[in-house]
This record gives C-alpha cells, structure tokens and sequence, in this order.
C-alpha cells in the first residue's frame, strides 16, 4: 500500500513544471550532478561513451532516447526520426544494437495510426541494420494500445521486436500467455506507474508472487525472456528455476537500469550470466527520473547530498 502512495506522490510531483525547470538546470550541470546517477547524458556522444564503458565491462545494452506523452503529429515525427537517426549514429560507433522506446513518445496519446506508422518507420530501418527494438510498456491507460500496435506490427512481419509486461498488472498472465502464443519476446518488470487498485496489486508481496509466477511461465516458454528487476529474490526465484528446468543461462538474460544495483550487476555477469544493462538518454529525462525516486525514497536523501555538495555544502 505505501509502495502505491509512494508511486502517486513522485507521479504528481512529475508533473510539476517548477520542479521541472530546477531539475533541468542542475540535474545534469557537471559530472557529478545528480541525475546522472541514473541517466547517462543528454547527448547521444554522452550516452555511447557510457555504453562503452558498460560494454567493455561484458554488459549487454539497450539505449532508450528518453521522450514519452508527445501531443502532436509533428513533436511524434520528431521522435521517430531521432530514433532512425540514433541507429545510424549507434551503426557507425559499433555499440551493440538494441533499442528502447515508448509509444507515446511515437504518438500512441494522438492517433493509432500516426504511432504504427512511426514504429513501422523504425523497424524497417532497424530490421535491415539487425537491431532489436523493445517497446517499454506505459501505464495501464497503454496496456491495450500497445500490445494492439505490437501485434498489428508482428502480424506484418517485424520480428526484431519485443514488449514488456508489468506483474502488477492483473491482467498480465492473460498478456503473457497471448505474446508467447505468437513467439514474442517479453521484457518482464515488476510495473513502474501508479495504478488503480481495481485492476493492479497494491501490496508489494502480491506484486512479488506475481513476478514469480510469471518469470517462471515465460521460462517454460523458451521464448528468450528478459527478467528485467534488481531484486534479489526474484532473481534468486529466477535462478533456482533455471536450474530446476536444466536452463542453461543462454536462454534468458537479466536486465536493469544503469545506475541501480550496479554490484548486483557485477555480481552476476562475473558469474556467468547475461544482464543487459538499459541505458537511457536525452534532454527529456525528467519524468523517467521521478519514477525512479519513486521506487526508492531514499534516492532523495541522495539528490539533496547531491545538491548541497554541487552549491559547495556538504
Ligand atoms: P524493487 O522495487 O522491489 O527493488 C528491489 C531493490 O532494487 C531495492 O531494494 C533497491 O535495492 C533496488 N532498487 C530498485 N529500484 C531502485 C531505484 N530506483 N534506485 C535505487 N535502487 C533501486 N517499468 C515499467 O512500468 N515499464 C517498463 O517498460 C519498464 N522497463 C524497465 C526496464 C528495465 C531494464 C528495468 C530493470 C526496469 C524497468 N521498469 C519498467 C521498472 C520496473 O517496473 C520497476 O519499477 C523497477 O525495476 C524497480 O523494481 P525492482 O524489480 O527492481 O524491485
């Protein structure tokens, strides 16, 4: 229950357009500001040096060019060719080639049509260079729209693509089962957005058994499932299932956010196993940012240390 009052607030608190301001002046101002804790830069020379760095550490990656909740035709247009053109400049720097992106960003919040047409756009440039496009799942006013676009994409032929599905989400077992059913691959998290208590569990325990539930499903599938979380236990649950199965670790991989967990990381990947590390970028970085404080408060003690040691305090 305090996990989903905790989500509402920081949810509100993006909407704020004075908090958005000071954040955009001092988040990214130097090296050390505090955003970057969590976003790799606003340029995409910024987010390719940091996937590097990740890259030669033996870490997968996907780049996400941050945007989402776009208004119109033209600012959607904008993004697709953003998009089209961060594969061109990922294809010439030799970073791997895996993508993130949300639909809303595509126009998903101003026409169907104009989203499908800008993805299709993506895919066709992305399919011909082989990357892979994962399409991050929105809130629950999305779920619908977007496994709808994901299908209707598939149905003309793009396989280079994949979606994600939240475990807070009561629905999801049925989504699950409908992706694997047409040999897609599922990105599985826990669920970042507040949602109403109708249709999402509220308790984190409920959310937890959920997940569970599901990597084990997607497992058994054998359709190459990422277990995109950064904790313990369901890593633990996802490991020991593995195992019990005979999966060997190329069969699925674990992804999470830069600059979360980075020892559990390297834990991992010095044990053997893949996590792909999702790398985001980009001047609009600030309502990815408050969903991140608003999964861990204690990310604001660190913002404000941040703060007060960038103006010469502590
Ligand atoms: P949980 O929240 O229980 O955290 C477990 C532990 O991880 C914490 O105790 C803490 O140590 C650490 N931790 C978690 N979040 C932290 C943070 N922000 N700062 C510092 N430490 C933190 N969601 C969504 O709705 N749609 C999407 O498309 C995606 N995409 C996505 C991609 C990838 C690669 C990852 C890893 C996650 C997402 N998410 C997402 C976010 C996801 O839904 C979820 O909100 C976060 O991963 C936090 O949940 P955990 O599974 O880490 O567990």
């Amino acid at each position: 229950m305090i996990d989903a009052v905790q989500k509402g607030f920081f949810n509100l608190l993006s909407k704020s357009a004075l908090l958005k301001r000071l954040a955009s002046r001092y988040g990214m101002a130097s090296p050390a500001s505090f955003a970057r804790r969590f976003i790799a830069g606003e340029t995409v020379a910024e987010a390719i040096d940091v996937a590097r760095t990740l890259q030669s550490k033996g870490f997968d990656l996907t780049l996400d060019h941050l945007g989402e909740s776009v208004r119109t035709h033209q600012e959607a247009d904008a993004a697709s060719r953003e998009y089209v053109h961060l594969i061109d400049v990922l294809m010439a720097s030799g970073i791997e080639r895996n993508i993130s992106l949300k639909l809303t960003q595509l126009g998903a919040g101003v026409d169907r049509a104009t989203c499908i047409d800008n993805l299709r756009r993506i895919l066709e440039v992305a399919e011909r260079h082989e990357f892979f496009v994962r399409i991050d799942m929105e809130s629950s006013a999305y779920t619908d729209l977007t496994l709808d676009i994901f299908e209707t994409l598939w149905a003309r032929g793009h396989r280079n693509l994949g979606v994600v599905i939240q475990a807070a989400l009561k629905r999801s077992e049925a989504d699950v089962n409908r992706v694997i059913a047409l040999g897609g691959r599922i990105r599985l998290v826990k669920g970042a957005y507040k949602e109403p208590p109708d249709i999402a569990y509220a308790r984190k325990a409920d959310v937890d058994d959920a997940f569970v539930r599901l990597m084990q499903r997607l497992l058994d599938s054998g359709e190459y499932p990422a277990i995109a979380t950064h904790d313990p236990r369901m890593i633990d649950a996802t490991l020991a299932h593995a195992e019990a199965q005979g999966l060997p670790p190329s069969r699925y991989e674990f992804q999470m956010l830069y600059g979360v967990r980075r020892d559990l990381q390297r834990a991992l990947t010095a044990d053997g196993y893949r996590v792909r590390v999702y790398v985001p970028f980009g001047r609009e970085w600030f309502p990815y940012f408050m969903r991140r404080l608003g999964e861990r408060p204690a990310n604001v003690a660190f913002v404000i240390r941040a703060m007060l040691r960038d103006r010469g305090g502590v």
